[in-house]
């Protein structure tokens, strides 16, 4: 269908679903719009993602700069965020997707967080993809609460040696991998404070396509793109 050579695939996809409002205006509709078409993008991705094996997805859907966005967008984008997790766990429990948070989930109104915890907590037992939904998410803030979190159990007699290995238990993704791949839609170059720590050394992908038209044949572009590429992590080509 695809002709994806399944050696060269990524074991974490992480993705800046950008431009659902560019979407929306150039059709003269509502920025909401826009958000509701990427919904379906999203929707397509986790599924592919599951059908090629990838174990792990992130995907930034809310940022902690975006509290400051327009009132009546967050709140719609809320909204949405509800009506997604309520459609979207028959089929995560049907394809054995684990649902995860990262970010800080304090920041949503307490509906909504019991929500994310009911996801996660139905969810939590399965394996064949771990899903990672960033909200209220800040890759600044990740790394400041992990040297905090890191104090604290230094202090408590938990850990004598601070290397990178500890270090990233203390991140949001703790003991997952890497991200190998991240893709940007909607042609901007910049990280947006995303996982800064998890993406030393991953490969980037940047298309123009906005999210909302951002579909299974543009993800398998981005993905056999990822495969042509050579990954040194720093050392000399070996021969
Ligand atoms: C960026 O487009 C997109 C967002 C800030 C939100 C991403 C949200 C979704 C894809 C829908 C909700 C997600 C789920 C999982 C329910 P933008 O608004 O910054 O676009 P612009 O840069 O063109 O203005």
């Amino acid at each position: 269908m695809h002709s994806l050579d399944h050696e060269k695939l990524p074991t974490h996809v992480a993705i800046i679903m950008d431009g659902n409002g560019r979407w929306a205006k150039l059709r003269n509709l509502p920025r909401i719009e826009g958000h509701i078409v990427g919904v379906e993008s999203v929707r397509e991705v986790v599924i592919m993602t599951r059908e090629l094996r990838i174990p792990y997805l992130t995907l930034y859907a809310f940022s902690k700069e975006n509290w400051v966005r327009p009132k009546d967008e967050v709140r719609k984008l809320l909204e949405l965020l509800g009506l997604y997790l309520d459609k979207e766990l028959p089929l995560m429990l049907e394809k054995g997707v684990r649902f995860n948070v990262i970010g800080e989930r304090r920041d949503f109104p307490e509906a909504l967080q019991a929500k994310f915890a009911e996801v996660m907590g139905r969810t939590a037992k399965n394996k064949d993809l771990v899903l990672n939904l960033a909200l209220s998410y800040s890759g600044r803030k990740e790394i400041l609460n992990a040297v905090v979190t890191l104090i604290e159990d230094v202090k408590k007699g938990l850990i004598k040696k601070i290397d990178e290995r500890v270090f990233k238990k203390h991140l949001y993704t703790g003991a997952m991998p890497d991200p190998d791949l991240l893709i940007r839609t909607s042609g901007e170059m910049r990280l947006s404070n995303f996982l800064l720590w998890q993406m030393a050394y991953t490969e980037i992908y940047v298309t123009d396509t906005f999210w909302p038209d951002f579909r299974g044949d543009q993800y398998v572009a981005a993905l056999r793109e990822f495969g042509q590429r050579e990954r040194r992590f720093g050392r000399v080509k070996e021969d």
